[in-house]
């Protein structure tokens, strides 16, 4: 068995002799001297073929080529001076080689393997073996490896279980689209794979176990984006007789854990803010607070203003919120700003107002509408001074916070005003109960509908207002894990039920068996669910999930390497009962 490890050689190990095992990352002949840097996962070490010192046939040194997966013995020796690289760790050393042996060779390479250089997504899926080998999927992957380990490590700690649930099951509530698999067995039936195992980690609290957690596989059939994917991981865990601060004060302790092990960086308490504050300031629900400039509100100072297109807006129960971009004025010109304006359309904004603050005036269009006493109450609100730029959105209060806490972002990144050392945990809490739908008219549960209410008294009257005892973690601007306390009373799960008007037979339907649960002495429950690839993305720095995944999907959700999903053969589909409709577009050809 491979007994060393190549990046770990060092001066004091010379003098010896050893066999090394590994992948060749590149080679250097010299003629008649031929240098390898021999890779595996902890490194380089620099193999030494010199035709002097080598017992094999010295042809053998010549035929090897990248990426030839070998093995070689010899003495472990100190380079010349000239030859020493500081940039290495094992820069001091090289192995002079008697022995060779080839243990596998390799192909023409779509890519090379020792190169940082970006290879077409296309290309690197399809041989993602290869890319794995690189250096940058070697680091990820070992540090999500470290991660599971470090959460392992606490939980285990703290008592937890850590057990599994099925993966064949019936559809649960968090309310994407299910991947559904055919039963054989059963024709006609299905089942759904989990999007999250929340009905399992339940009905485990109501078995009794008391803190259970898992690494779960969870599956959602939703749009995918830079940060999701359709198979992705929870760190899943839920605490019997616990209340929302036993649950946050657990993972945050267990956070403070790992990243103390991943990144070495001792945390300092998480600050912690209601779901209305983040919305009032940032506009999001998962703020990225490493940069300032909030969402500042003028519906105020703008009641009762000329200007009809603040007026209206304010007169009909809209809002009025402005960005400040500070000591950045001439970084904008009139085109940039209408670039500025195109991006808060795509979020529904039918425009953005702005004005500039230069040489103690305000400047742009509406500067010239706008009473000036309200531009003066701006400035004396806000602080504006010279070289400010302020851009303003007027209208619903959603479209408000989502145009500019896109913006917010934009122009941060556009500006660099993210420091990119920073990792900036937050706690959002008093999450609304329900959220409304505009696509399906009705106002759904915006976490889970088993999540307790804060109160039940205007469940039916005020949904736009409940709040429930719901709670994310956020880091950098990216949502990392949300959880809830529990409803453990059927009479209170009754009335969310029946809020969120589910009849009778969709209760029994969706979630008999689990309401059924809850008839033999349920115990008080919360817990929480971290995506582990999320987590994993931000502590190494990437901003592709896919980076963090040995074998992810492409945009649609396709394999590319092993080409699933794919066609099942007829007699598979006749075994499971489903006739195929053909695809219309399929006669096209
Ligand atoms: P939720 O749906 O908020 O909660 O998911 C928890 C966390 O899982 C991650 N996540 C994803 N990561 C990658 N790709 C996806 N498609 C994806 N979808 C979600 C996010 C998210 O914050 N059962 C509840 C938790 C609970 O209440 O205990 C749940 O699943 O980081």
């Amino acid at each position: 068995m491979k007994q060393y490890n190549n990046g770990e050689f060092r001066k004091s190990d010379i003098n010896k002799e050893y066999t090394v095992y590994g992948w060749v990352n590149k080679r250097r002949d010299m003629g008649g001297v031929i240098f390898v840097d021999l890779r595996d996962r902890s490194g380089f070490l620099q193999v030494v073929f010199n035709r002097s010192f080598l017992t094999d046939d010295f042809a053998l040194a010549e035929s090897l080529k990248n990426e030839y997966c070998i093995k070689v013995t010899g003495e472990l020796i100190p380079r010349t001076d000239d030859m020493i690289n500081p940039k290495i760790p094992t820069g001091e050393v090289e192995l002079m080689v008697k022995n060779l042996e080839i243990l596998s060779e390799c192909e023409v390479l779509p890519f090379n393997v020792y190169e940082d250089k970006e290879v077409s997504e296309q290309v690197a899926l399809k041989y993602r073996y290869l890319d794995l080998r690189r250096e940058k999927l070697q680091n990820t992957i070992r540090t999500r490896s470290l991660i599971t380990a470090s959460v392992r490590e606490f939980l285990n700690k703290e008592e937890f279980l850590e057990i599994e649930t099925p993966i064949l099951c019936k559809s649960t509530p968090e309310g994407a689209r299910d991947y559904i698999v055919p039963s054989r067995v059963n024709k006609g039936s299905f089942y759904a794979l989990p999007q999250s195992p929340q009905i399992f980690k339940q009905l485990l609290m109501v078995g009794g176990f008391e803190k259970y957690y898992q690494i779960a596989k969870c599956f959602r059939d939703e749009d995918l984006r830079a940060d999701r994917q359709p198979e992705f991981t929870q760190i899943d865990l839920e605490m019997s007789f616990a209340s929302q601060e036993d649950v946050i004060t657990l993972v945050e302790k267990m956070i403070k854990h790992v990243v103390k092990k991943v990144k070495g960086i001792d945390l300092k308490d998480f600050p912690r803010i209601s779901y209305k504050e983040a919305m009032d300031k940032y506009g999001s629900d998962k703020p990225d607070t490493r940069f300032e400039m909030e969402l500042l509100d003028l519906t105020e100072i703008l009641r009762g203003t000329k200007m009809n297109v603040f007026n209206n807006v304010i007169e009909s129960g809209g809002i009025v919120k402005c960005l400040i971009v500070k000591n950045n004025g001439d970084k904008y010109s009139r085109s940039d700003v209408e670039h500025l304006t195109d991006f808060v359309k795509i979020y529904g904004a039918k425009g953005l107002a702005w004005l500039k603050y230069d040489t103690d005036t305000f400047n742009g269009v509406i500067a010239k509408n706008l009473e000036p006493e309200k531009l003066e109450d701006m400035k004396k609100t806000y602080n504006i001074e010279n070289n400010d730029l302020i851009l303003i959105v007027a209208d619903k209060k959603k479209i408000v916070y989502d145009s500019l806490g896109a913006l917010r972002l934009k122009i941060a990144q556009e500006l660099n005003l993210i420091d990119t050392n920073k990792l900036n945990f937050l706690w959002v809490l008093d999450f609304p109960m329900f959220e409304y739908s505009e696509t399906e008219g009705r106002y759904k549960a915006m976490h889970h509908p088993f999540t307790m209410p804060a109160s039940i008294e205007n469940l039916k009257n005020d949904k736009e207002n409940v709040l429930s005892i719901a709670y994310d973690i956020v880091l950098n601007g990216y949502e990392l894990g949300g959880g809830s306390v529990r409803i453990h009373d059927p009479k209170i799960q009754k009335v969310v039920f029946d809020a969120l008007e589910l009849t009778e037979e969709d209760i029994k339907n969706k979630f008999g068996f689990f309401m059924d649960a809850f008839k033999f002495g349920a115990p008080p429950h919360a817990g929480l669910a971290i995506g582990l690839e999320r987590f994993t993305m931000l502590l190494t720095g990437t901003d592709n999930i896919k980076d963090v995944i040995a074998f992810p999907k492409t945009q649609s959700a396709s394999c590319l390497m092993s080409e699933a999903p794919n066609i099942v053969s007829a007699s598979q589909l006749e075994e499971l009962g489903i006739n195929l409709i053909e695809d219309e577009n399929d006669n096209i050809d």
